[in-house]
């Protein structure tokens, strides 16, 4: 399964194309493939809503383009990598990130490399409360999931962490945000490392 992701990834990777250069969608393949779970307008069904600005704000495009091909096998979200062209799903991300009103929350772009310290360890109880000790969610959604972690970047996982899903209760943790620990840019590193290296040994 994680190699296979990864594969995925990578040959996504290669052949991501910049946003700009897309024809406007009409949203027409979002309603054929998405509208039934995630809702006409993208405002949730019988899956979370994905018009959400919290979301919007803190993840780019890939975080779209990934989610769509590898889905969350486990977690009733289809991939569609394989059975959707790969233009295809672009042009639905594209119209998904076109929801979008306000900019994207500033992170500094850089990859973590996955460890265990003790210190990540604990911040990482940080999260349980909501998230599960395990990361396997409780009333915020699960942090170790596989398809998850495949779709998400570090830098879009800094983002979240450090802003937030504004309008809801994920709140920022950077230091002077008023969440519910404050913690340092490093900090916040060392959870994602954490995070990384439980990733890592699924
Ligand atoms: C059969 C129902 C179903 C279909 C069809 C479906 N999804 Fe999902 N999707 C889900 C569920 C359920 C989740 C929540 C998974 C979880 O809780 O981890 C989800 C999660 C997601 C997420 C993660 C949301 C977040 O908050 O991070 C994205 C992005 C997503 N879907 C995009 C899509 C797109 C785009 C399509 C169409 C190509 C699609 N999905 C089709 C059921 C579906
Ligand atoms: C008070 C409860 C709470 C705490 C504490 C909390 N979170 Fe969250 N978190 C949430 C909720 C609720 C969401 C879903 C927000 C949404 O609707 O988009 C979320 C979303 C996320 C997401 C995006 C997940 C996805 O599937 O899109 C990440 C990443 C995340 N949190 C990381 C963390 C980390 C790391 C910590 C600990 C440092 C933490 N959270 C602490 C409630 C919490």
């Amino acid at each position: 399964m994680k190699i296979i992701l990864k594969s995925a990834i990578l040959s996504l990777a290669l052949t991501v194309l910049p946003v700009t250069g897309f024809a406007a969608s009409d949203g027409s393949l979002y309603l054929k493939y998405c509208s039934d779970c995630h809702g006409k307008d993208g405002l949730g069904a019988r899956a979370p809503a994905l018009k959400k600005e919290g979301l919007l704000r803190t993840v780019g495009l890939d975080y779209f383009i990934n989610s769509i091909t590898l889905g969350r096998p486990t977690r009733g979200c289809p991939a569609h990598g394989g059975t959707i062209p790969d233009e295809e799903i672009k042009e639905i991300a594209v119209y998904i990130k076109g929801w979008q009103k306000e900019a994207t929350l500033e992170a500094p772009e850089r990859d973590v490399t996955p460890g265990r310290t003790a210190k990540g360890e604990d911040l990482f109880t940080l999260c349980g409360g909501c998230h599960g000790l395990e990361g396997e969610g409780a009333m915020g959604p699960p942090l170790l999931d596989p398809g998850f972690l495949a779709s998400i970047s570090d830098t879009d996982l800094r983002r979240t962490i450090m802003w937030g899903r504004p309008g809801t209760p994920m709140k920022g943790y950077l230091q002077g945000m008023g969440g519910l620990a404050t913690l340092t840019e490093e900090e916040i590193d060392e959870i994602i490392s954490y995070i990384r290296y439980r990733e890592s040994k699924q």
